[in-house]
């Protein structure tokens, strides 16, 4: 949190050089909230995605499971976005090498990601790598998603026969696997109208 915070003090700075307006009117104490309620969005899509994945692999096993996260995980993050209506936000999840050609990310946040490898590499650990940025008149929160040892059934180097052949099914692209733990699977991007 600290390093978010200072990170998002950092970007505060350099924005106050750029003429754009609303970096340029945002407080501090504005933008603390807006990165707490940025990181309260991605906690809340990850607890639901985490929630309905676990029970999936409990009641039926991995390979199943790439089929519910195929209906599920688009569902979930419609539903925990301004689409879904309950929330002003709009939360997504992206990565340098993608699993669904829908989690597509834009061209900015692909070199942020690029920033997050070069991060990680210099020794930060990928749980507290994140980045904020305001642009055409949004907040933008970027977190880095770090691989856990439950994400390497589907993400792995090892990824079962049942699973590989379910996940080739349906994602005839994926570049989703080879991950190890503690690798940066991908992002959460967080984002609001100011
Ligand atoms: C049961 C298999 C399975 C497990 C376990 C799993 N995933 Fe996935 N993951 C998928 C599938 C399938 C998709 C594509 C979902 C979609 O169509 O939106 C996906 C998509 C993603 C994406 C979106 C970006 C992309 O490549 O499309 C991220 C990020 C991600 N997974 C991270 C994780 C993390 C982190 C874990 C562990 C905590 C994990 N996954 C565990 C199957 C799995």
């Amino acid at each position: 949190m600290k390093k978010i915070l200072a990170s998002s003090a950092l970007a505060l700075c350099l924005q106050g050089l750029s003429p754009m307006l609303y970096a340029d009117q945002m407080s501090a104490a504005e933008k603390q909230g807006l990165v707490k309620d940025a990181k309260t969005q991605v906690m809340s899509l990850a607890g639901a995605l985490t929630a309905t994945l676990k029970q999936g692999i409990k009641t039926d096993g991995h390979a199943a499971s790439v089929k519910l996260c195929n209906l599920q995980a688009p569902a979930i993050t419609k539903a925990s976005s301004i689409e879904g209506g309950a929330t002003e936000w709009t939360v997504s999840r992206t990565s340098l090498k993608l699993r669904s050609p829908a989690n597509v990310p834009e061209g900015w946040v692909e070199q942020v990601m690029k920033d997050f490898e070069q991060r990680k590499a210099n020794g930060e650990p990928a749980e507290t790598i994140a980045h904020t940025e305001v642009r055409d008149g949004k907040f933008y929160l970027v977190k880095a998603i770090p691989t856990k040892a439950g994400c390497l059934a589907c993400h792995g180097s090892n990824v079962a026969e049942d699973v590989k052949s379910k996940l080739a099914d349906l994602y005839p692209n994926d570049k989703a696997t080879g991950f190890n733990v503690d690798d940066i699977r991908g992002v959460f991007v967080a984002s609001k109208k100011l």
